[in-house]
Order: C-alpha cells, then sequence, then structure tokens
C-alpha cells in the first residue's frame, strides 16, 4: 500500500500527518494513524476532527473508511461523537508518555544572588552593543567568501595584526602578526598548551589564584606547585626545578598588587639561564586607576614568555576571544594542537574584534568602562571609610576587584553572613592553592564590576552591613 499523506492543519489548527501504512487494508491503517496521533500528543484532548467527508476526499479512501474509523475509535474511548459538535479527541485520551521523561514539575529557574559581589565578570549591562553591531556589520560586508570557508587556526590575519598594534601600544607587548595564535579564552589556551602537549608540568603557579585554573590544569595532567607571595607579589627567587611558571604579573589575581619590578627582571633571567618559561596571565591590564599602566613582562623577554590576554574583562566573557603571543619555538607545536582548522573561536567574530580594535572602539569602550570602575572603586573605598573605617581595602589600584581585609578569624563568618543576606562574593580562601604553606589572613575578595549601576549603591550597603565589627 502505498503511502498516502494528508495535512488536517486547516481544520485542526496543528500541522498534523496521518500516514496509512501498515497491514490490513485502509481502514485498519487510519484507525492506526489516529490512534497514534492521539497517543502522541499531536491530537489534543478537545481537539475537533475534520468531517469524514473532506477527510476521505483529502485521503483519497472511501467515506466509508473514515466513518469506520472514527466509529471504532468512540468506541474504544478515543474519540467522542456528539450530534452538533462533530467528533473530536476524548478528554481522556492523555497521551501516553514513558514516566521517566515527563518531568513532575518543570525545575524552577535558579535565582540568582540578591546583590552579586563576585569577581569575575565586567558590567554585563555596558556591553557596547551599538558599536558592536557596527563593526559586525563592516566586518561582514567586507568580508571576502573565503572567510565563510575553514579558519585558519593561527587566527584571522585581520585580528591579529589589530592585536599586534593594540598590545605594543597599550600593553607593552613585543610582536608580529605570525607570533599570534587566536584562542577563545585564557582557559581555552591553558587547555592548548598543557592538553595539547606542548608544554609539560610541573608548573608553578601563584600560592593565591583561581581554582578554575588550577582545575583545568588537573585535567589536563599537570601537578601545579605554589608560589607563596609578599607585598611585591610573586618570589620567583624560590622557582626551583619547575619548567614553567604561571604568574599574573600586571595584578595579582586575587590579591592586587603588581609584581615588583625587580622580581620581573628576575623572573625573566630564570627563565633565559633554565630554558623556562614565564606564562603571563594578563587578564585584567586595562583597568589602571592611580598609577601608570604596568606593561606586560613579556616585553622584557619575547622569547621566555608566553603572553595570554582575553576579552573576558575588557568586554564580555561571552564573546570567548583570546590570543597567546608565543615565542618563536612554540607557534608550531601550538597551532598542531589547534588543528587543521579554526574549531573554537568565530571568524565572524574574529573579524568584528579586528574592526573593533582599528576603529579606535576598544580604546573608547575600555577608557569609559575605566572610569566607571573607577568610579565605583571609590564608592566602595567611601563607603568602608564611613561604616567600616577598621577595615582596608587592598589591591584596589587596578582591576575590577578590591580585598577587604578582615580581623584574623573572621572571613568565614563574614561569608557565611553574607550568603545570608543574599550577597554572593567569596572569601581569600577560595583562591588558596591547597598545597601552599603561606596563609594570606582574612579578607573578602568583592568584585565591583559585575552589579549595573543602579544596583551598585545597594550592594554596597549590604555588603557594609555583614562586615565584622573591630
Ligand atoms: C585570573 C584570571 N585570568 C584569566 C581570566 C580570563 O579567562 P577567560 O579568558 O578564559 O575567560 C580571568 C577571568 O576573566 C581571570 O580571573
Amino acid at each position: 500500500m502505498g503511502d498516502s499523506w494528508v495535512n488536517v492543519a486547516e481544520r485542526i489548527g496543528s500541522d498534523l500527518h496521518l500516514e496509512l501504512t501498515g497491514p490490513g487494508g485502509r481502514r485498519a491503517a487510519l484507525i492506526r494513524a489516529l490512534r497514534e496521533a492521539v497517543r502522541s500528543g499531536r491530537l489534543a484532548p478537545g481537539m475537533r476532527l475534520p468531517p469524514y467527508r473532506s477527510l476521505a476526499a483529502d485521503l483519497g479512501v472511501a467515506r466509508n473508511t473514515v466513518a469506520d474509523a472514527y466509529a471504532e475509535l468512540v468506541a474504544e474511548g478515543w474519540l467522542t461523537a456528539r450530534q452538533g459538535s462533530g467528533t473530536r479527541v476524548a478528554e481522556r485520551a492523555q497521551p501516553l508518555r514513558p514516566a521517566a521523561r515527563v518531568p513532575k514539575k518543570a525545575p524552577a529557574r535558579e535565582r540568582g544572588p540578591r546583590h552579586d559581589l563576585r569577581q569575575g565578570t565586567p558590567d554585563a549591562s555596558a556591553f557596547p552593543r551599538t558599536a558592536w553591531l557596527t563593526s559586525y556589520r563592516r566586518a561582514l560586508q567586507q568580508a571576502p567568501h573565503e572567510v565563510f570557508g575553514p579558519g585558519d587556526p593561527a587566527g584571522r590575519r585581520e585580528l591579529r595584526e589589530a592585536l599586534t598594534e593594540y598590545l605594543a601600544r597599550a600593553r607593552g607587548v613585543r610582536t608580529a602578526p605570525d607570533r599570534i595564535v587566536v584562542c577563545s579564552g585564557f582557559a581555552h589556551a591553558l587547555r592548548l598548551l598543557f592538553g595539547g602537549g606542548v608544554l609539560r608540568g610541573p608548573l608553578a603557579v601563584e600560592a593565591y589564584g583561581l581554582g578554575f585554573h588550577r582545575e583545568v590544569l588537573a585535567a589536563a595532567g599537570v601537578r601545579t606547585v605554589p608560589l607563596p607571595l609578599d607585598q611585591d607579589g610573586a618570589q620567583v627567587g624560590r622557582l626551583g626545578r619547575e619548567r614553567a611558571v604561571l604568574l599574573t604579573p600586571a595584578h595579582q589575581f586575587p590579591t592586587g598588587g603588581p609584581l615588583h619590578p625587580a622580581r620581573r627582571a628576575a623572573v625573566t633571567d630564570w627563565a633565559r639561564a633554565r630554558g623556562g618559561l614565564v606564562l603571563e596571565d594578563d587578564y585584567d591590564g586595562e583597568f589602571r586607576y592611580d598609577r601608570k599602566p604596568v606593561g606586560a613582562v613579556q616585553g622584557l623577554g619575547p622569547e621566555q614568555v608566553i603572553y595570554i590576554g582575553s576579552v573576558s574583562k575588557s568586554l564580555s566573557p561571552a564573546v570567548r576571544l583570546g590570543w597567546m603571543v608565543l615565542p618563536e619555538r612554540y607557534v608550531g607545536a601550538v597551532l598542531e594542537a589547534k588543528g587543521e582548522r579554526e574549531a573554537w573561536a568565530s571568524v565572524l567574530d574574529q573579524l568584528s574584534l579586528a574592526d573593533f580594535l582599528t576603529s579606535g572602539a576598544y580604546d573608547r569602550h575600555v577608557r569609559r568602562m575605566r572610569q566607571r570602575y573607577r568610579g565605583r572603586r571609590d564608592r566602595l573605598v567611601a563607603a568602608l571609610a564611613e561604616y567600616a573605617p577598621h577595615i582596608e581595602a587592598t589591591g584596589i589600584a587596578a582591576g575590577l576587584h578590591a580585598v577587604l581585609r578582615l580581623p584574623p578569624g573572621t572571613e568565614a563568618s563574614a561569608v557565611k553572613a553574607a550568603a545570608w543576606q543574599g550577597i554572593a562574593l567569596d572569601g581569600l580562601a577560595a583562591f588558596r592553592h591547597p598545597e601552599t604553606r603561606m596563609a594570606e589572613g582574612d579578607g573578602l575578595v568583592v568584585g565591583y564590576a559585575t552589579p549595573s549601576e543602579h544596583a551598585y549603591g545597594p550592594a554596597l550597603e549590604a555588603l557594609c552591613g555583614v562586615l565584622p565589627p573591630p
């Protein structure tokens, strides 16, 4: 028997097809098809079926065939037939679904905290939508056809050229387009370098840092060795037999100070003498408030440093674009780790970022955000001076977060009290390398970029309310 399809959408208001197939003649096939349509929910309870004359015409079957099929399904309880209201799907004819697939209740959407003072994200309400759209449109209009084919794993040349100029000007990075490999952010760079077999551990890391990055490294089988910190930053003089060291020299994460100039020189000397490597995480290098920008360590030793940056703080972590500036000897291996074609960083976004950089929109955005974040930082400091003058904020000259130093033994209860008040933030302990013996003391890491402008004042007020007394 050939397939016979009919679209009965006009009559029952949904896009339903009946397929008359299988053994037993057309009547049996129609009964099966209608039963299945009810069972699966395509024909909902209460839905009116087409008069059997028109369904018969659509299906190319005899009217009696449809009339008999309807009658049988009425007898089985699938359909109801009432004078004046036609034939309908019975109200009790619920479609059967495997219980496991039916959630009892839609899962409630997770409610975020009332006040989000976690470090990590820029103000999402300040994404430069119009300027980004302008760059995206221009990039799309000017893109040659080959852009829509497989992408170069190194990244678009337009972006690498724009980054070469920008990083030299703004961050003191010495490079060339052929030394840059585009990636989807810092974490991706770590995965490529260590998971992709370019580098091996053990890797020295700062005793306080982002746990997520330690997890990425552990997943790649890399042992991390904590390097203690003091007021001058990571104690690079203690580097031992590690092959490489991961640092946040412009703004130690999370404590907030810059790496002392003598240590910047010392760590590049160490790398030169030992054939070692510095991984420089320049995650928020653009945001400096009270002092001159601290340039990249990479400028001191382009062959000793892998410089890694991304737009996650300057624009948005949703864009997922980052870059590695590599010593020449690593370029081939990193490209090999990336594979034959670009598989992570959208080529269209790369072109948009290239335009965003060369048109000056990136500088304008960073300037605007610098002003905004400085204003927020000042408000935090002023609120502390007024409501909690015994609490010092450190690491405030740069970045998007500060550390509030607390009296000894009060961090855990302050974090708990904050949670009770709907304030999301972390204590310093959350960033501590599990194997370090050094302790930074008690503190709260307060991200002041995340709340939108209108939410920041209430967030500060709530924060001051949970700080421990003198
Ligand atoms: C210390 C640190 N490094 C790097 C990054 C950037 O990570 P990614 O580029 O993977 O978003 C962040 C977060 O934005 C960070 O906090």
